[in-house]
């Protein structure tokens, strides 16, 4: 019997405990799970991509379902290239519904049969971006219940440095 496989794509710079939450839904639903970070070189991120990727790896590495990658180009190309039509996002307000739509149209278009499906992570994710954790750590801050060990640390290195 042929596998069930979602992507779950996104920017995940960094990986907060929304996406992890996510991911843990997702993954119930599906054989198999792929969560792709983008490599977009016009737009700066504060981790790398191999940094992104590893914090990935590092986190999802007792989920024997998930599977951590990263892609550029269009995202439906990519979808094609892991044998799958479904693409898993999180919605966590109206304000994200705009622009979700507006890209699931787009994907169903550039590549018919692509199903977009829309998880919603739990209330107390929902208000989290990985902009505002960044946000809240340069700013001095931290936010450790919202996001993993591992970038909790990670994060206060980054922004340590950048003081020095
Ligand atoms: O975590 P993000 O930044 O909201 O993720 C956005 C992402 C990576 C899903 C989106 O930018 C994307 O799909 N980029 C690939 C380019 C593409 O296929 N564009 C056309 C469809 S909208």
């Amino acid at each position: 019997m042929s596998q069930r496989i979602a992507v779950y794509p996104g920017s995940f710079d960094p990986l907060t405990l929304g996406h992890v939450d996510i991911v843990t839904r997702a993954a119930k639903l599906f054989d198999r799970l792929v969560v792709a970070a983008i490599h977009n070189p016009d737009k700066t991120s504060l981790f790398t991509l191999e940094d992104r990727l590893a914090i990935m790896s590092e986190t999802f590495a007792r989920e024997p379902k998930v599977e951590v990658d990263t892609f550029s180009g269009l995202l439906v190309d990519y979808l094609k290239k892991k044998q799958s039509f479904i693409l898993i996002r999180g919605l966590r307000a109206i304000s994200d519904f705009e622009i979700e739509l507006q890209m699931a149209l787009m994907n169903r278009r550039l590549s018919p049969g692509t199903e977009t499906l829309f998880l919603v992570p739990s209330v107390e994710y929902s208000f989290l971006s990985s902009s505002l954790i960044k946000q809240v750590y340069q700013s001095g801050g931290e936010a450790p219940t919202l996001v993993t060990p591992l970038v909790d640390r990670l994060l206060k290195e980054k922004y340590r440095q950048n003081e020095q």
